[in-house]
């Protein structure tokens, strides 16, 4: 979730550094870890870039000043291809002269093919990113046509993926040019000058008046001009709009919280996490792992440890794994494993899942892996993180920087994640056909949509909280991968509500829990949909029964269409339907709305809850 700011002004003021350099300030809650500028400067173009913080970035800058200028570009980089050095830094040059700069935010899923055709063309590049292809392709376009705007159009065309590009033309001052393709991209609308932002949060110190960005839209502005027109050269209007957030809000893109924010940014994090890692037929291609072939068809068990909310996406994660792999699969808790004197050994290949790459325990647990033999993959949200660094290889998710400790976005990207090294495990090793893998692509791309239907659903899902702000105890039931849902679920709101909550599986209420059942205790049931193997759903259905008859206050999840619960359900939360395995990334979110909507009635600190840090670098 890269930060991007452009400016233009009236020569005469000359403050478009200062400018660039504030909104980018304003841009560091996004998360990064490189960061840039660009200034056109007399016909030349300066660029100032520098891995790390902003400090670093100033300290360049310090040390080899910029003239000043009217019109400046700047970038946070969140590391997706390539790691964050100081080449990696955006902005990158195009063009043999380099009198180009380009910023980007997104993944261009294309860009290998596309740089292997500018190499052979001639063209040199300094970095590992993607960027750098676009920065070429628009740079050899403005030779051809002389004219920022067409240049980037034509650019663009070439491009799949992701993407929103800022780009200047040392031989165009005063124009700034923007395209926007499933990324963020917002105008901030001034007096004698313009603004261009990944948020608002880029310009908000300047103005309060802006413009949305439609889907495949290129904006030119100048001082005095915002002009929009469509990717095939038809102009249109972006709507405008008055910023009523303040600053602070603005850095959560007007929600009231981080987790808010990012619970809504699921749909983006599971389809970032997907994009870019199949090919036109649909097959899987994790290249980026480097791992042989050889190695992973060796392989007889899998282990994946981790802790906490990520422990649960690997619980989540293993059901799908041992189906589609026929690998037997374990799921550790990281403190556990390295204590337990594990069965492992060169044939064992040990799966981390951490969104932060820094948690002791699981740093320590692939440590004492890799001393036993293991093969070790890293699934990580952190771009250069100390767990990737100590393990064979590493599968990003693409979630975007979390900033909420309770982490949401982040889980389900690294069950994607684990369903994608799953089900690549399973086409290497001749288990799945590329048939099957890519029916199941198609089942997972569809997933973000059937999320983002959750999401448009949940106005009673936080009334039921608020109803229910002063619960002493809530259960969570749940059955196959509906199991760690629930215990995903119980986590939340212990974390942020500090709510007794347990989550349970639903078979095992008779063992034991069922003692816990009394009149108007509340029981969130995750059910499995009706098509479920094993008739998991109506054993489900009769737990739900069993606790309905002991008092319980049921709330039952459920796919769109079952009628079967309804007699038994004091409510009924309606998901949409998708293949059972995939479930869990729809299922969580109502369990996370209600968690956030419950504690923020109670008044307290979603971002921050006591006791909690979103990086537990201790053992
Ligand atoms: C989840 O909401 C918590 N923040 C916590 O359980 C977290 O998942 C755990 O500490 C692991 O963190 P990691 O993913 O950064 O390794």
């Amino acid at each position: 979730m890269c930060g991007i700011v452009g400016y233009v002004g009236p020569a005469v003021d000359e403050t478009a550094l200062d400018v660039v350099m504030e909104g980018l300030a304003r841009l560091e809650y996004r998360g990064y870890d490189s960061a840039g500028v660009a200034v056109i400067d007399d016909d030349e173009i300066a660029i100032r870039k520098r891995s790390g913080k902003l400090a670093n970035l100033r300290s360049e800058i310090s040390a080899h000043p910029l003239h000043a200028s009217s019109t400046a570009i700047g970038h946070t980089r969140w590391a997706t291809h390539g790691g964050p050095t100081d080449n990696n830094a955006h902005p990158h040059l195009g063009g043999q002269d380099r009198k180009l700069a380009l910023i980007h935010n997104g993944i261009i899923e294309n860009f290998h093919r596309l740089k292997t055709s500018l190499v052979d063309a001639g063209q040199s590049f300094l970095s590992e990113t993607d960027t750098e292809v676009a920065a070429h392709l628009v740079a050899m376009a403005y030779e051809r046509t002389g004219d920022l705007t067409e240049a980037m159009r034509e650019a663009v065309a070439q491009l799949e993926g992701a993407f929103t590009l800022l780009a200047i033309h040392a031989d165009q001052p005063g124009v700034v040019v923007g395209a926007r393709r499933n990324s963020p991209l917002v105008v901030g609308l001034g007096e004698g000058a313009n603004y261009l932002g990944s948020d608002v949060a880029a310009f908000i110190g300047h103005t309060r008046e802006a413009m949305e960005m439609g889907q495949d839209e290129i904006v030119t502005i100048t001082p005095d001009s915002v002009s929009v027109i469509r990717f095939d050269g038809t102009p249109t209007e972006g709507k405008r709009y008055h910023v009523d957030w303040d600053a602070a809000a603005a850095e959560k893109g007007g929600y009231p919280s981080f987790m808010a924010k990012e619970i809504d940014e699921q749909p983006q994090a599971i389809g970032d996490t997907l994009l870019g890692r199949t090919d036109s037929e649909g097959r899987l291609v994790l290249d980026e792992l480097r791992i042989s072939e050889d190695s992973l068809r060796e392989v007889d068990k899998i282990v994946i440890v981790a802790c906490g909310t990520a422990w649960y996406s690997g619980l989540t994660a293993k059901y799908a794994i041992e189906h589609w792999t026929r690998i037997p699969c374990e799921v550790e808790l990281a403190h556990e494993f390295r204590y337990r004197d594990p069965v492992v050994d060169e044939h064992t290949l040990v799966i981390s899942v951490s969104q932060s790459g820094e948690t002791m325990d699981t740093l320590m647990a692939v440590k004492h892996a890799r001393e036993l033999g293991a093969l070790t993959i890293s699934v990580c949200n952190t771009h250069g993180a100390t767990i990737p660094r100590e393990s064979d290889a590493v599968l990003y998710t693409h979630a975007g920087p979390e900033i909420a400790v309770a982490s949401t976005k982040a889980f389900v990207a690294q069950i994607t994640a684990c369903y994608l090294l799953g089900l690549y495990l399973a086409q290497v090793r001749g288990v799945a056909t590329g048939e099957r893998v890519a029916e199941i692509m198609a089942d997972l791309a569809d997933i973000p949509a059937k999320v983002q239907t959750v999401l448009d659903r949940m106005d009673r899902v936080r009334e039921i909280a608020r109803f229910m702000a002063d619960s002493r105890a809530v259960l969570f039931l749940g059955r196959h991968v509906g199991y760690p849902i629930a215990l995903e679920g119980a986590l939340k709101l212990k974390e942020i509500a500090y709510i007794h909550a347990e989550g349970f599986a639903a078979g095992e209420l008779k063992h034991g829990p069922i003692a816990l059942i009394e009149p108007g205790q509340p029981v969130f049931v995750v059910v499995p949909g009706p098509d479920t193997p094993h008739d998991l759903h109506s054993k489900v259905v009769s737990n739900i029964q069993e606790i309905r008859a002991r008092g319980a206050r049921t709330l039952v999840i459920a796919e769109d269409g079952d009628e079967a619960v309804v007699p038994f359900a004091d409510e009924v939360i309606r998901v949409p339907a998708a293949p059972t395995l995939l479930m869990p990334l729809i299922t969580i979110v109502p369990l996370q709305v209600f968690a956030l909507e419950l504690a923020t009635a109670k008044g307290l600190d979603v971002d921050q809850p006591r006791n909690l840090a979103k990086s537990v670098t201790v053992e």
